[in-house]
């Protein structure tokens, strides 16, 4: 959701806050911007559409600066347009803006402005930073900009400079992620740690209400009232090689095959197979409350939604705790009610999602304890957790979610098996069987995955597709609603997901020989359930495209060659089967999108954090 680059330092700033924006392109594409300052000049150059597009334009007429900012744009306020891409800019022309947020009070503050004489050019909120700015420059940017967040509503991660205050860059955050890279006389400021990976392994991390002053040589970090805060900073220790393509055609194709690194970190040292036990120490003394758990809420957007439904059966199967689950955007909006003993779980890949980390304040605020499970060590949600259990996906860059979310799901598992023990409601002997079949699972995927060649067939007949139908039950339920947003996500093929049994009760109106309908149908509690569900398809013209078990003998015999499909995985214990049914579904999308000719890592309309409610 908007991606932020800065640069003070003796490099060129051009092609470094280039090639951090290209990094960030994930954040938002629908326009880019840079503004760069050199020998007291402020020159600015922004582009419509993906940073291609001023690239090819700084190709054709180069531009060069000793400091500057740069921009990516998911579009709020304004259509995608030149005139709307940032850097903004004042009346002068010499105080430059880039933003990730929303100004919630930019149409008073506007008002106000332009009644002052201001004279607005575009139709984004940002311009009115930069116009407040300007209103109470008295020669010192730092101040003005002080004065200025004063007055502003709404959530932002600023960066902004004045031509006339040579290799100085000044930040704030409230809401959207913001660090410092440090480096030796060279400084940098990003929305993400990937931006600026090339360049330093350290980084500060800003919280909210921060305001950080940064030049070649130092960088004031300060609180919201001005006091300066010591702050260490954090060294990164991902390969910067996790943030490449490293040969794939898409981030997506690589993501869904690095699944089983991402289970097998996940797992690692957590699990005992032994002892038959799980490890979860880096939860701290939130460990030992688990112990008085009473019911689990979990909150999580999109993706990390279905991870948290699949968590939902595992915390009650396993551990035999009541759990529910709500989209982050609406918790707030019902009366939830926070009993006592309540554990809040917040599933979120960026850590960053504004309505999943509302969702979890307000927990936190009712009294339920606050857990996160979140990919990206030092966000937001990490930062106001009682305890993180991280996700060891590694970055993840395709704006569909894939390795975090299988990541997620294992997350979940230990939890849901740590609870179980804890609580007594899980024997050591069962929690072992378990532990034996979930280590087995990253082998599992790896020999599913082999499977990617022959999605042709499928993505060749879906491409043709304008909608289709996903159907699952029990803890595959979510894997087909997960299943039908991969697909819309990056296809933009209109895909439903259904939990099968509800199929008469109205979709079944939908099936004719045109809807392919996608049946989960590994072998456990509701497979008999599920082989009558394809019956119904079939009866009624309808074409199947089956997963199932490996060896799996029935379904096969309700499909006709011809017209239907299958695709099987190794079985596994029912309770882990999510992790393997996913997998032909995430690579069905990603083939169709990609015979379809759409941009897998970059779908329209879409942003990988979404730091907006
Ligand atoms: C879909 C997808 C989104 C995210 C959602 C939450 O492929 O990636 O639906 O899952 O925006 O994001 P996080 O997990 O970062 O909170």
């Amino acid at each position: 959701m908007c991606g932020i680059v800065g640069y003070v330092g003796s490099r060129d700033a051009v092609p470094v806050i280039v090639e951090g924006l290209r990094q960030l392109e994930y954040r938002g594409y629908d326009s880019a911007g840079v503004a760069v300052v050199r020998d007291g000049t402020l020159q600015r150059r922004r582009s419509v559409g993906k940073l291609c597009n001023l690239e090819d334009s700084l190709r054709a007429e180069p531009l060069a600066g000793a400091f500057g900012i740069g921009h990516t744009r998911w579009a709020t306020h304004g259509r995608p347009s030149e005139e709307n891409a940032h850097p903004h800019q004042d009346c002068k022309g010499k105080i430059v803006v880039v933003h990730n947020g929303i100004i919630e009070n930019y149409l008073p503050l506007k008002t106000r402005l332009a009644a002052q004489g201001h004279k607005f050019v575009t139709q984004t909120d940002t311009e009115v930073v930069a116009h407040l700015v300007e209103s109470l420059y008295k020669g010192d940017l730092e101040d003005a900009v002080r004065r200025a967040l004063g007055e502003l509503e709404g959530i932002y991660a600023l960066v902004l400079l004045h031509k006339d205050e040579p290799q100085k860059l000044i930040a704030a955050r409230k809401g959207p992620p913001l660090v410092v890279g440090l480096g030796e006389k060279e400084h940098f400021l990003a929305s993400d740690i990937p931006a600026l990976l090339s360049y330093t392994r350290d980084f500060l991390f800003l919280d909210d209400g921060d305001v950080v002053v940064v030049t070649p040589d130092s960088v004031k970090l300060t609180d919201s009232s001005g006091r300066v805060v010591k702050r260490d900073p954090q060294r990164i220790t991902w390969d910067p090689i996790q943030a490449e393509k490293g040969g794939y055609r898409h981030f997506m194709l690589k993501e869904i095959h690095e699944q089983p690194r991402a289970v097998r970190d996940t797992l690692l040292g957590r699990i005992g197979i032994e002892d038959g036990e799980v490890h979860l120490e880096e939860l701290g003394a939130a460990e030992e409350e688990l112990k008085r758990a009473k019911r689990v809420m979990l909150v999580a957007c999109g993706t990390s939604w279905h991870a948290a439904l699949v968590g939902k059966y595992l915390l009650e199967q396993v551990a035999q705790v009541p759990a529910e689950v709500d989209y982050g955007s609406e918790f707030r909006y019902r009366n939830p009610l926070v009993g006592p003993a309540s554990l809040c779980v917040a599933i979120t890949q960026s850590g960053e999602t504004a309505d999943t980390l509302a969702a979890f304040r307000e927990a936190k605020r009712l009294g339920a304890l606050p857990i996160a499970i979140c990919n990206v060590q030092g966000s937001m949600i990490t930062r106001e957790a009682a305890g993180t259990l991280l996700t060891h996906a590694g970055p993840e860059i395709g704006v569909a979610s894939t390795k975090a979310f299988t990541a997620q799901i294992v997350a979940l598992a230990l939890l849901a098996l740590r609870l179980g023990r804890l609580r007594g409601t899980l024997t050591n002997e069962r929690c072992r069987e378990l532990l034996e079949s979930l280590a087995r699972v990253p082998h599992l995927m790896e020999n599913a995955l082999a499977m990617s060649g022959r999605m042709d067939d499928a993505a060749k007949w879906l491409s043709r597709s304008p909608n289709m139908l996903y159907l699952g039950r029990g803890v595959n339920y979510p894997i087909a609603l997960e299943g039908a947003l991969k697909m819309k996500e990056i296809s933009y093929i209109h895909a439903e997901g259904y939990p099968a049994g509800e199929m008469k009760h109205g979709p079944i109106a939908l099936i004719d020989e045109s809807l392919p309908v996608v049946a989960l149908c590994p072998r456990g509690r509701v497979y008999d359930k599920m082989l009558s569900n394809i019956q119904e398809v079939k009866a009624r013209g309808g074409r199947v495209i089956a997963i199932t078990f490996q060896g799996d003998t029935e379904v096969g015999k309700v499909l006709e060659a011809d017209r239907d499909l299958i695709f099987d995985v190794p079985a596994v214990a029912e309770v882990w089967s999510p992790l393997l049914m996913v997998l032909p579904l995430q690579l069905m999308a990603y083939h169709t999108a990609v015979r379809a000719g759409r941009d897998v890592d970059q779908p329209r309309n879409l942003a990988k954090s979404v730091t907006v409610e």
